[in-house]
C-alpha cells in the first residue's frame, strides 16, 4: 500500500486519478482549494482524506508531503482566458504554487532515512509549445508559449529542472494535450470545449464556435491520462530519473467542426446549430502531440478512440 498526495484532486482529472489509486487499496490525501473542484467528485471513495487548502500554504504542503510516498501535482488555474483575465494570480497559482510543491517534496525528503526528495508527477501542458504550425509538437523543439498560462507551465518545467539540479528532486512533467471525460466542469465560460459542447447538447442549445472552427486539438480521454500519470510515477520510483518531460497525447488531431460532427453521431443528437464568434486571444490554431517520446518512456499507451470516449461521456449522467 502506498500513500499519495494529489493536489487539485477534487477537480476533473485529479478525481479520476484518486478513484484509480484508492481503487487498488492505496491511501490518498487530496489538497484542493475547491475553486473549481467539487467534493462530490470524490464521493464514495474509500481510503481518502480531503484537506481544503491552497498551494500558497507552504506549511500545509510540507506537512502533507511528509506523509506521502509520491505527489501528483494537478492543482492549477487551468483556463487560458482565465489566466489572461487574472494574469498575476495565474502565475501565483500555476508557477509559484508549483515551486511550493517542489519545495515541500524536497523538505519532506530531507527528514527521511534515504534523504531523497519525494517524487513529483506534475501536469504541464501542450500550451508550452505555442503554435506548432501544421507540425506535430515534439519535446525537442523550442517551446514558444503564446499565453500567460503556457508561459507559466513552461516556467514550472524549468523550475523542476533547477530543483533536480540543486536538490536531486525526481519529477516527471506530462504535457497534457486536451483531456476530456466525465466530471469535467461545464458550467463556466472557462470550461473545456468538449464539456461545454456536451452541456449544450444536453440543454438543447446550439454551440458557440470561437473562430472558423478549423482550429484543432489532440483530445485524450481522461482514463488514458490517468494511466499515463500512473506509469510516470512508477518510472520515477523505479529509476528516480531527474526532471523528465514528455507529451501525453494521442498523436491525432480533430478540428472543432470535426468534433461537432463526432458528437452529433456519438450522441445521436440532431445536428446542433452553430454560431461563430471571433477567436480568443492567445488561442492556438493547430495542436497535435507527437507520442514518440511518451511511448519510449512510458511504453505503448492505451488510446480510447474519440467516438468511444465521447459516447462514454454522453452515457455518464
Ligand atoms: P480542474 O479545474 O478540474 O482541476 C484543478 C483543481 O485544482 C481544482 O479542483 C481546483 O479547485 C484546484 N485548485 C486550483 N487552484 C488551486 C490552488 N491554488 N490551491 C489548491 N487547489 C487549487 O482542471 P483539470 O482539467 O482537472 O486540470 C488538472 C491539471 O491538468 C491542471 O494542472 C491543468 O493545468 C492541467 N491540464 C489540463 C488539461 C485539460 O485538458 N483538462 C490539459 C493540459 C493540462
Ligand atoms: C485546454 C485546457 C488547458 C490545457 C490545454 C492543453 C481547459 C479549460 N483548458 O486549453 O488547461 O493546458 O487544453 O492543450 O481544459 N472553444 C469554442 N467554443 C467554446 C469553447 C471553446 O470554440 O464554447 C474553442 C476555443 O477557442 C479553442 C478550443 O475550442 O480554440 C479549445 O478550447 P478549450 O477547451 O478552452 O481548450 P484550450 O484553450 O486548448
Amino acid at each position: 500500500m502506498s500513500r499519495w498526495l494529489i493536489t487539485g484532486g477534487a477537480g476533473f482529472i485529479g478525481s479520476h486519478l484518486a478513484a484509480r489509486l484508492t481503487g487498488t487499496g492505496d491511501r490518498v490525501t487530496v489538497l484542493d482549494n475547491l475553486s473549481t473542484g467539487r467534493l462530490t467528485n470524490l464521493q464514495g471513495l474509500e481510503n481518502l482524506r480531503f484537506v481544503e487548502g491552497d498551494l500558497a500554504d507552504r506549511a500545509l504542503l510540507s506537512e502533507l508531503a511528509q506523509e506521502a510516498d509520491g505527489i501528483f501535482h494537478l492543482a492549477a488555474r487551468v483556463s487560458v482566458p482565465d489566466c489572461i483575465a487574472h494574469w498575476r494570480q495565474g502565475q501565483q497559482d500555476n508557477l509559484i504554487g508549483s515551486m511550493n510543491v517542489f519545495d515541500a517534496a524536497c523538505l519532506a525528503g530531507a527528514g527521511r532515512e534515504t534523504a531523497r526528495p519525494v517524487p513529483v508527477v506534475y501536469a504541464s501542458s501542450a500550451a508550452v509549445y505555442g503554435d506548432c504550425g501544421a507540425a506535430m509538437c515534439q519535446e525537442d523543439q523550442a517551446p514558444r508559449p503564446i499565453s500567460p498560462y503556457g508561459a507559466d507551465k513552461l516556467g514550472v518545467e524549468h523550475q523542476a529542472r533547477a530543483f533536480a539540479h540543486v536538490h536531486r528532486l525526481p519529477s516527471f512533467g506530462l504535457r497534457f494535450f486536451n483531456i476530456y471525460g466525465p466530471r469535467q466542469s461545464d458550467d463556466s465560460p472557462y470550461s473545456g470545449v468538449i464539456a461545454r459542447f456536451v452541456a449544450n447538447l444536453r440543454a438543447g442549445r446550439g454551440h458557440e464556435v470561437l473562430g472558423d472552427g478549423q482550429q484543432s486539438r489532440d483530445f485524450l480521454f481522461v482514463g488514458d491520462a490517468v494511466e499515463g500519470m500512473h506509469r510516470a510515477m512508477s518510472r520515477l520510483q523505479e529509476s528516480a530519473p531527474a526532471a523528465e518531460v514528455s507529451n501525453l497525447c494521442t498523436g491525432r488531431s480533430t478540428s472543432l467542426m470535426g468534433l461537432i460532427a463526432a458528437l452529433d453521431s456519438a450522441t445521436a443528437s440532431g445536428p446542433a446549430p452553430v454560431t461563430h464568434n471571433p477567436p480568443r486571444m492567445g488561442d492556438i490554431r493547430f495542436s497535435c502531440g507527437d507520442p514518440t517520446r511518451m511511448t519510449a518512456l512510458l511504453g505503448a499507451m492505451p488510446v480510447t478512440p474519440l467516438p468511444e470516449g465521447l459516447a462514454a461521456l454522453w452515457a455518464a449522467a
